[in-house]
C-alpha cells in the first residue's frame, strides 16, 4: 500500500527513512493507528498480505481514482453516440464547410432512419467500458507512481521477509513531521521486534541498461510490420499479394477463347442464349428506332414523342454539339471544321451538305434519322453517341432552321408582322 510518498533525487549516502518490523498483523494495525495519530503524511505499512482495516487505522481517504473512471466511461459513451452519428447520420452536406476528408457521406437513398439509438448501444457500451477499464488501470499505476524499477527499502535484508511473516512500518524522511531521534522513539514504542534506518540508494535512480537495450529491441521490431505494410502501399510488384484467408480474392477462372471441358463445344466463353434481349432494350419499334414505317422512310414522327418548343430546343442545343461543327450552327455546310478543312486544301475534304436545300428538305424524316444513325458518304455515324429521342429532337431542329431560312410573310404570326421592315 502506497501513501502518496514520492521517490527522493538520491544524494550520497543519506537517511532515507525508518523502518519497523512487527511480528502480527493485530501489532501492525494498533502501530499503524499510533502512527496515523502522531501526525505523519508520508508513509506506509507493508504486509505479505492485505490486513483488514489497515486503510482506516492508516488514515488513507477514499482513492479518487473512481471519478477518473467515470470521466473516462462518460468519455467513452459520447465517444461512441458521436462517432456513430458522424458516420451514419450526417449529411456532407450540412458540414460544407470542413475538409471533404472530414465530412460524412451525401446520402440519397434508404427509407429508415439514420440514427437509431438502440441499434448504437452495442458500440456505445463497448467504447464506455473500454475507456473506462483503460483509465482504472493506467490512473492506477499513475497515482501510484509506478512502475518504480527500484526502491532503496528492497535492499534492506530485513525487509525481504515482508513477503513471507512480518509486518512492516516505514515512515519516510520526506515527511514534514520526521525528525531522526523523535521518530526513531515513537517507533521503538510501539512494541515491534525492530527499528532501523534505511539508507538512500547510493544506486543511481536510472533504468538498468538491459531494459533500455530490451524495449528499444522491441520497439523496433513492433516497427517492422506497419513498414512492410508501408512498402507494400508503395511499390509494384507482379507476383500475386500474400493472402492469409483466400476467401475468394484467387478463383479458379477461364480467360476467352479458353478450352473447358465442362462444355460440349469444348469453349469456356459462353455464347448467348438465342433471343437474349438485355433488360430495356427490346428495340421492337421500327418507326421510333429505325424511322421506318412498314419498310419506307417515316415522314412522321413517332407517337410517342411530344413535338413542343423545349423538345425542339433540345434539339438546337444537341444540334450546336453534334453538328454544328461540320454543319454551321445554322445548317449551312460551313461549320469552322469544313471551313479549317477548305483553307487549307485538304485533298478529298468533302464539304457537309448544306443542310437547308431543297434535297434535304425533301428527304424524310426516317432519313435523315438514318443519317444520324449510321452516317451517309462520307459523313460519320453519330447513333452510338446521340440517344434516339435526342435524334428525333436534332432532325425537329433542323426541319426549323429549313423554315426559318425559307420562310414567308405568312409564316410570321399576325400581331409581329408590323415589326418587320
Ligand atoms: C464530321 C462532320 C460532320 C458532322 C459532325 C455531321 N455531318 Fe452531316 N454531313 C457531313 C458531310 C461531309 C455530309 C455530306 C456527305 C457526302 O455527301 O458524302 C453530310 C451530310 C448530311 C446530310 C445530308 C445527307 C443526305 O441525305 O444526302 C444530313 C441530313 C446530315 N449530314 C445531317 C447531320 C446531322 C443531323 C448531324 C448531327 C447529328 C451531322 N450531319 C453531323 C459531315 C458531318
Amino acid at each position: 500500500m502506497k501513501h502518496g510518498t514520492k521517490p527522493r533525487p538520491p544524494a550520497g549516502p543519506e537517511l532515507h527513512g525508518l523502518l519497523a518490523e512487527f511480528d502480527s498483523p493485530g501489532a501492525l494495525l494498533t502501530a499503524a493507528e499510533r502512527v496515523r495519530d502522531a501526525g505523519y503524511t508520508k508513509w506506509d505499512t507493508h504486509s505479505p498480505f492485505p490486513v483488514h482495516g489497515i486503510d482506516e487505522a492508516m488514515g488513507i481517504r477514499r482513492t479518487r481514482l473512481p471519478w477518473l473512471v467515470f470521466v473516462f466511461g462518460v468519455l467513452g459513451c459520447v465517444t461512441g453516440l458521436a462517432l456513430q452519428w458522424w458516420t451514419n447520420a450526417s449529411d456532407s452536406r450540412e458540414f460544407s464547410f470542413l475538409p471533404a476528408h472530414l465530412q460524412g457521406y451525401a446520402f440519397e437513398i434508404g427509407g429508415k432512419p439514420l440514427f437509431s439509438l438502440p441499434a448504437n448501444i452495442p458500440v456505445i457500451f463497448e467504447l464506455t467500458v473500454l475507456l473506462a477499464a483503460l483509465a482504472t488501470v493506467i490512473g492506477m499505476f499513475a497515482m501510484n507512481n509506478l512502475p518504480r524499477h527500484h526502491a532503496p527499502l528492497l535492499a534492506q535484508e530485513r525487509f525481504k521477509r515482508a513477503t513471507t511473516d512480518r509486518f512492516f512500518v516505514f515512515i519516510t524522511a520526506a515527511d514534514p513531521k520526521f525528525n531522526a531521534t523523535r521518530t526513531h522513539h515513537l517507533l521503538s514504542g510501539l512494541g515491534g521486534s525492530a527499528v532501523e534506518s534505511v539508507a538512500a540508494s547510493s544506486e543511481p535512480a536510472h533504468l538498468p541498461r538491459s531494459l533500455i537495450y530490451a524495449t528499444t529491441i522491441v520497439i523496433c521490431l513492433l516497427l517492422l510490420p506497419p513498414l512492410f505494410v508501408a512498402k507494400a502501399r508503395f511499390t509494384k510488384s507482379a507476383e500475386p499479394r500474400i493472402q492469409l484467408i483466400r476467401d475468394m480474392g484467387n478463383q479458379e477462372r477461364y480467360k476467352t477463347q479458353q478450352v473447358h471441358a465442362l462444355f460440349v463445344d469444348n469453349r469456356a466463353m459462353r455464347p448467348q442464349v438465342p433471343g437474349t434481349v438485355a433488360r430495356g432494350d427490346l428495340r421492337d419499334d421500327a418507326h421510333y428506332y429505325e424511322g421506318k414505317v412498314s419498310g419506307d422512310w417515316a415522314t412522321t414522327y413517332p407517337p410517342q414523342l411530344e413535338i413542343s418548343e423545349s423538345f425542339v430546343r433540345r434539339g438546337q442545343q444537341r444540334f450546336n454539339i453534334y453538328c454544328a461543327a461540320c454543319h454551321g450552327l445554322g445548317g449551312a455546310g460551313d461549320g469552322i471544321v469544313s471551313q479549317r478543312a477548305l483553307a487549307r486544301d485538304t485533298p478529298g475534304w468533302t464539304v457537309p451538305t448544306s443542310l437547308v436545300n431543297q434535297t434535304v428538305i425533301e428527304r424524310p424524316l426516317g432519313h435523315i434519322f438514318n443519317t444520324i444513325t449510321n452516317g451517309i458518304r462520307t459523313m460519320p455515324p453519330y447513333g452510338d453517341q446521340i440517344p434516339e429521342q435526342d435524334r428525333w429532337a436534332i432532325i425537329a431542329y433542323v426541319r426549323a432552321l429549313e423554315r426559318s431560312q425559307n420562310a414567308h410573310l405568312e409564316d410570321v404570326p399576325v400581331e409581329l408582322r408590323p415589326e418587320l421592315r
